[in-house]
């Protein structure tokens, strides 16, 4: 195994240091190091973070591997800067059983890029009528800890409540996404000015809130931990605030799209901006931001959500929602969040690696760059700005919502316990 001699790399944005990595730790953190036989990475002016985790990613595998394999997610994820990313269960067959979770566990190690996490669905087949088998997929090799029907809802609350008792035992969350289905039957975009306007039905911030405030209720009553996907409204925000005041044990996350894009982009009728939950408005968008700044919303979790070209290229109606995230999600915070001065360094570490891991209880990752630790780190260029090129992503779907954006940041090398899994900005296997 290759040891690596990092030479003036900024921890957390703070002062340039020399870091040594050494058989899958960190060695050392100091001035002036020396190891013979290590690899020198030059790293004047790159910021060195604790590697990226990620609590939402779509891998599509099994069953939708023209979209995106575990092999090809996991490379566009490394090349984000991650070392571990959960994968959302809404697979084919969906992963409701220790057999299904075990199998894509495995295809993660043997693609060796990330920690791939797998997440385990709620309701046998996603259907919200009856508990998957939660216990077997928590004591399986894959170690389950977070459970999603993402996608849909949980909508029926006394299955709900139900899961937040079954998770509780072995200190699960239950990761939530939050839709009304009666309030969003035909929904395409945000509800509001600009639905009216294009003639699209809307998809009501009520619909999420409600379920929100709901869960949090039921997390409270059951003393279970709750966590929440991709809020979207400030509404949904201003719940969370509350429950976290009143000591409800309960987590959200924020996606790179809702910090950044508005419901201005469906304007254009290009479907590459449909996603679920949609897109919203400025005001939204600001108090996704102030709540991810302050701490409310606890991580950014990308939803990547590849999709195949006849899935995605059609009318809006027709298109599935969802887009790629994993590869730009550090070059959305940095502009949306570091640049306006809204996020330190600290704070990027916090949303995108520390609290994730936490969330996930994943004890390797979201740790300090450190004598003695886990070395899971990523150097990033804040400097750098390029276009995105949707033809040069890792990811095997090309539908992401930046093509043709110049975004700042630029992931120089990632390290996964101590191997390189990005160098020079290139992915190494
Ligand atoms: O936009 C979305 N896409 N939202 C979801 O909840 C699911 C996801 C997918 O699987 O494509
Ligand atoms: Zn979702």
């Amino acid at each position: 195994m290759t040891n690596y001699l990092i030479k003036g790399a900024r921890p957390l944005g703070g002062d340039p240091v020399d870091i040594l990595l050494q058989d899958g730790r960190v060695a050392a953190v100091g001035d002036s190091l020396e190891a013979t036989g290590a690899e020198v990475v030059q790293a004047a002016g790159l910021v060195a973070l604790p590697g990226l985790v990620d609590l939402h990613t779509h891998l599509r595998e099994p069953g939708r591997e023209d979209a995106e394999t575990v092999e090809t997610g996991s490379r566009a994820a490394a090349l984000g800067g991650f070392t571990a990313v959960h994968a959302m269960a809404n697979t084919d067959p969906v992963a409701d059983t220790a057999g299904v979770v075990e199998q894509v566990w495995r295809l993660g190690q043997e693609a060796g890029l990330v920690d791939v996490v797998p997440v385990g669905a709620v309701t046998v087949g996603l259907a919200g009528e009856r508990l998957a088998e939660l216990g077997a997929m928590a004591d399986s090799a894959a170690r389950v800890r977070v459970f999603s029907d993402d996608g849909h809802c949980v909508s029926d609350p006394a299955l709900m409540r139900r899961a937040l008792e079954y998770v509780k035992a072995f200190d699960g969350v239950v990761a939530q996404h939050a839709e009304e289905p009666r309030l969003t039957v035909g929904a395409q975009m945000h509800e509001g000015d600009r639905s009216a306007r294009l003639g699209l039905t809307g998809w009501p911030a009520a619909a999420e809130e409600a379920i929100i405030a709901r869960d949090v209720l039921l997390a409270e009553h059951v003393g279970a931990r709750l966590h929440v996907c991709h809020v979207s409204t400030a509404g949904s925000v201003e719940i969370l605030r509350w429950a976290k005041s009143r000591g409800v044990q309960v987590t959200a996350e924020v996606t790179p799209h809702h910090l950044l894009l508005t419901d201005a982009c469906a304007e254009s009728y290009d479907p590459v901006f449909k996603v679920n939950p949609p897109l919203r408005t400025d005001a939204d968008v600001e108090a996704l931001r102030a709540g991810l700044a302050d701490g409310t919303i606890d991580a950014v979790g990308t939803d990547h959500a590849p999709h195949a070209v006849e899935d995605k290229e059609s009318e809006w109606a027709q298109a599935r929602p969802g887009m790629l995230g994993l590869e730009q999600a550090l070059s959305v915070v940095i502009e949306t969040m570091v640049e306006p001065g809204r996020l330190d360094w600290a704070g990027v570490a916090d949303r995108m690696s520390v609290r994730p891991a936490q969330i996930g209880r994943l004890a390797d990752h979201g740790r300090l760059i450190a004598p003695g630790e886990p070395a899971n780190l990523v150097l990033v260029d804040p400097a750098a700005r390029a276009a995105v090129d949707p033809a040069a992503l890792a990811s095997r779907s090309r539908n992401s919502p930046y093509a043709g954006r110049e975004l700042p940041g630029r992931v120089v090398a990632t390290f996964l316990r101590g191997e390189a899994t990005v160098l020079d900005g290139k992915a190494t296997r």
